[in-house]
């Protein structure tokens, strides 16, 4: 990364700070040191984080852990047009102990429970669905067979989660990527058993033309089409209503393959990532062997920058789905941030959300003396008479992605 890039990058970084200033509660800001023993007193929708290897060890800041509602600003728009916060391996979650009561080798990718990702506003969903010992469980295995040393929890009490928070909040849709290894037939029986078939978005509703778009985001949520879900497995399309993932979605490599800097190449079973055949485009960002150390830093800044990679890759398009394992991880705005420029992309063409209004950019207001002297170069609107022919260009709202930040504000109107 450049010396330029970075700056921008971290000048990007306080001033989401500022906009987390009226979100947080009086309590420490993101960035602001914390103490990771107790809950740190970071505000609301941040975690006292330590990055520095064993976690837990180094000093600790407070990093968000959730983005601002992608939204915020209605839900008239498509499907396609808004970004989901989304956890890979969702349910393999720090800590669990089988209850077959066998110690789990794999490695999580998690640290709270599903229930809890929902309420931080993650909205997609990666799960591994195996038949195994009578039901079908999450598991994160391999050869396509799950083993007690592998197998989290039964699909039954995550998709539970899952229904009640969608029957508790009525405007909310989540999407499950399934990774399946489940024989036809079992896992609709397990949808059905958590109470989830109301909510099913129907197959022949999604869109998979060049260029259509998903309905629009409220009429979803008015027909109460809240669940989309997508799986791995061909086939099941017109017996189970399970929409095809690739038919639907592009998607990149996953693991660390996809790290690969300045690159953002399909994953082996999608289509290219240009294809525009399918209107929602997913972008991977983990590391092969899941680390909360390398979460940390690969969610921070590389997570940021590598959209504008993949928006590149993808035929101009942000991703709807960024997905990461310890999602609550980073040096400050992490992947929440990175949602929330996803979301103000897809929205209304601003480096983030908190700056999208009536379509178009409203900048922050600006920070309190103290806070400007951190936040260089200043955020804020320049205030009196516009520049005059000598003066310099004022600062223009792209300070995420310097390549565009030619464009002035007047650019962003939809
Ligand atoms: C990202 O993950 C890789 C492992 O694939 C690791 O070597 C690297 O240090 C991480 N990057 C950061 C910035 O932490």
């Amino acid at each position: 990364m450049t010396s330029t890039t970075r700056q921008h990058l971290l000048g990007a970084a306080a001033i989401i700070t500022l906009a987390a200033i009226r979100l947080a509660s009086g309590a420490v800001l993101v960035g602001g040191s914390c103490s990771a023993s107790s809950s740190g007193g970071c505000g609301a929708g941040l975690r006292c984080t330590s990055c520095v290897p064993p976690p837990g060890t180094g000093p600790a800041a407070c990093a968000r852990t959730t983005p601002i509602d992608p939204k915020a600003h209605g839900a008239a728009l498509p499907f396609n047009r808004y970004s989901w916060l989304t956890t890979h391996n969702s349910f393999a979650i720090v800590g669990t102990r089988s209850p077959l009561g066998s110690a789990i080798i794999s490695p999580p990718n998690q640290e709270d429970s599903v229930t809890s990702q929902l309420r931080n506003g993650v909205r997609g969903l990666m799960l591994d669905a195996y038949d195994f010992n009578n039901a079908v469980w999450l598991c994160h295995s391999f050869s396509g067979k799950c083993f007690a040393f592998t197998a989290y929890v039964p699909a039954l009490g995550v998709l539970k989660e899952v229904e009640a928070f969608l029957a508790a909040n009525p405007s909310e849709v989540v999407t499950i990527f399934l990774e399946d290894y489940a024989a036809p037939g079992s896992l609709s029986n397990v949808f059905n058993a958590a109470g989830l078939t109301k909510y099913w978005f129907p197959v022949e509703r999604m869109p998979n033309k060049p260029g259509a778009e998903w309905p629009l985001l409220k009429d979803m949520i008015a027909e109460n089409h809240r669940l989309v879900v997508f799986t791995s497995k061909r086939g099941k399309q017109g017996s189970e209503g399970l929409a095809y993932q690739w038919d639907y979605v592009v998607e990149n490599q996953y693991g660390s393959q996809g790290l690969v800097d300045g690159r953002c190449p399909s994953r082996a079973e999608s289509k290219p990532m240009d294809s525009t055949a399918q209107s929602l485009v997913l972008m991977n960002f983990f590391t092969t062997n899941p680390s909360q150390s390398w979460a940390c830093g690969n969610n921070s800044e590389p997570l940021v920058s590598r959209l504008r990679t993949c928006y590149d890759a993808a035929s101009k398009r942000w991703p709807n789905f960024i997905a990461v394992d310890f999602y609550m991880r980073s040096t400050g705005g992490g992947a929440p941030l990175a949602t929330d420029v996803a979301n103000g992309r897809l929205q209304c063409g601003c480096d983030s959300i908190a700056y999208c209004k009536s379509g178009t950019c409203a900048m922050p207001s600006p920070p309190p003396p103290a806070a400007a002297a951190a936040a260089a170069p200043s955020p804020g609107p320049v205030p009196g008479p516009g520049p005059g022919p000598a003066a310099a260009p004022a600062p223009t709202p792209s300070i995420i992605f310097p390549s565009s930040s030619s464009r002035g504000p007047a650019a962003y109107a939809k």
